[in-house]
């Protein structure tokens, strides 16, 4: 992983931050890049936060930080499009229809403005711990179905790779995604829509 920042522009030049191993290998930590912002006063002030995504390969995940919350931007691979659309039945909110937890843009199939770009803050609406990147299929301590995405490990409430709740979990409605646009192919601004909205 290299990582360096322009401070004055604000910007990530991020390689991946975390790669998960192959079928049946647990996902490996994801970095928190808190070290890297710009300015702990332009972040509490909820300055956007730009983030090359590049190096982003499928499957992979970063996590960088806005208004000091976690967010994820992850690549889903054609494989985990196809599966979000067979999970509709188990989730709590698969057409995600409180609106709160995403900007109307998002508010579609993928909760996504590119299909195999995601981009989530990585915190649980339960009870505000952070999930755990599972992207893994059928793994052992997930069960058979499992299709990929996050679990909490506080409460056991586990989430689709679109950030979907499932029923039956303690978390009450879907992970939240922030306002985000894009700049050119390979640049996300978090924190910011293309309006400039936050
Ligand atoms: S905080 Fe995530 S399940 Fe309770």
């Amino acid at each position: 992983m290299s990582q360096s920042i322009d401070t004055g522009k604000r910007r990530f030049l991020t390689a991946a931050a975390s790669v998960v191993g192959g079928a049946g290998a647990a996902a490996v930590a994801v970095p928190f890049v808190s070290s890297m912002l710009p300015s702990a006063k332009a972040e509490a002030a909820g300055a956007p936060v730009e983030v090359d995504i590049s190096k982003l390969e499928s499957g992979q995940l970063l996590t960088v930080e806005w208004r000091g919350k976690p967010v994820w931007i992850f690549r889903r691979s054609p494989e985990a499009l196809t599966n979000l659309e067979t999970l509709d039945d188990a989730l709590r909110d698969p057409n995600s229809q409180v609106v709160s937890q995403q900007p109307e843009y998002c508010q579609n199939d993928t909760r996504s403005i590119r299909d195999e770009l995601m981009v989530l803050v990585g915190i649980c609406t339960h009870l505000g711990c952070s999930p755990t990147y599972r992207p893994d299929l059928a793994p052992a301590d997930l069960g058979a179905d499992w299709k990929g995405g996050f679990f909490c490990p506080c409460h056991g409430s586990r989430f689709d790779l679109a950030g979907r709740v499932y029923q039956g979990v303690p978390a009450p409605i879907n992970l939240q995604v922030p306002p985000y646009h894009f700049q050119g192919d390979n640049l996300v601004v978090v924190g910011e829509d293309a309006q400039g909205a936050a």
